[in-house]
């Protein structure tokens, strides 16, 4: 079959000829139409991922849409190698759900991941609750975008995102912005500001690094003895850095509650089981992300493009 394929670790893949995906015990084999491309499927596919193996040559891909019986189903892959950028992958069959009608598959293949993120993150990570303010850091990303439209969703009262691209933002319905390409000292004062009117009940964090240190920091300052306010602050990416330094006083100072969401996190079962309500509610028209399709053949090309905003979705013949 014909496959993108990682041979060396960190270099982008080849369109090349590949043997046959062959389904183990407990797994099917998955005609592929259309797969999404990622951060986890490039940080794996580099080897950095925590969950990768740094086995090659390997299949890239985590999920995706294909066809299984003569349906179209969105599946996640069950075996790290053979990944989904190919005609065919092998998957567990209650791990492959069918498309609800009306989702476009190529809208499908975008948004599961990105939209996963948002959606666990928010409602069973931080168990938001209706009339509760929420804070996204990397608002302009795929997932940051979908966080913003599933904190709406979930009944969010006051929405603000952070970002370098705000343009990004303009239409989404943010309450505010807080601009990430500004000094220092102006992003502190505008975490400072929100923070005065009344601070946030839960941060979705895509970046982590500087921009959360920031955060952190202009939370510490809003220090009042007598008004304490509890923040829920769920880490699910790190595009801006792998680390932070976190101050012990802080978290005596104010009311904090650190965790994550991502695999491992979450059990895969309730991954899955967020995806497919997600598709249900994109189905509806409820949330949506730009898709930029390409073909497969051009993976060498695409692997390293930067489209601001959108998913590239890789189209399999
Ligand atoms: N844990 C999970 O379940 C899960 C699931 C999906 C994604 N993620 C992670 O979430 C993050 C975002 O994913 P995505 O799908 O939205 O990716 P994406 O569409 O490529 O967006 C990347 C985001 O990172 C921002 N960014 C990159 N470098 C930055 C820097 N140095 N400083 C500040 N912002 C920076 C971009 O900002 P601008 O566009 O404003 O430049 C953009 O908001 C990634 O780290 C990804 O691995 C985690």
């Amino acid at each position: 079959m014909q496959a993108a394929v990682v041979n060396v670790l960190g270099q982008p893949p080849q369109f090349q000829e590949f043997s046959d995906s062959v389904a183990g015990q407990g797994e099917v084999v998955v005609k592929m139409l259309a797969a999404g491309l990622h951060p986890i499927v490039k940080s794996r596919a580099s080897g950095a991922h925590y969950s990768s193996s740094g086995k090659v040559p390997l299949i890239p891909g985590i999920d995706g849409v294909g066809e299984l019986d003569g349906k179209l189903v969105y599946c996640f892959g069950s075996q790290e190698g053979l990944g989904t950028m190919a005609e065919k992958t092998v998957a567990r069959p209650e791990n492959c759900y069918p498309l609800p009608p009306g989702l476009d598959p190529l809208q499908a293949a975008a948004i599961a991941n990105p939209g996963m993120s948002a959606w666990l993150s928010l409602k069973l990570r931080a168990a938001l609750k209706p009339g509760e303010s929420v804070l996204i850091l990397g608002a302009t990303g795929v997932a940051g975008q979908l966080a913003v439209q599933a904190a709406r969703q979930l009944g969010a009262s006051r929405i603000i995102g952070a970002g370098r691209n705000v343009d990004a933002l303009r239409d989404s319905g943010v309450d505010a912005i807080i601009t990430l390409t500004d000094p220092e000292e102006a992003i502190s004062r505008a975490f400072a500001d929100q923070l005065s009117q009344g601070g946030f009940d839960v941060v979705i964090d895509y970046l982590w690094g500087r921009p959360t240190e920031l955060f952190l920091g202009a939370l510490a300052k809003s220090f009042r003895p007598d008004a304490t306010r509890s923040t829920r602050l769920i880490e699910v990416g790190e595009s801006a850095g792998k680390t932070i330094a976190l101050p012990g006083a802080l978290l005596r100072s104010v009311d904090l509650t650190l965790s994550g969401s991502g695999f491992g996190s979450v059990p895969l079962k309730q991954v899955l089981g967020g995806i497919q309500e997600l598709l249900q509610i994109a189905a509806e028209g409820r949330l949506q992300v730009a898709v930029e399709p390409v073909p497969l053949a051009e993976v060498t090309e695409a692997w390293g493009r930067t489209e601001k905003g959108k998913r590239v979705v890789f189209t399999i013949e």
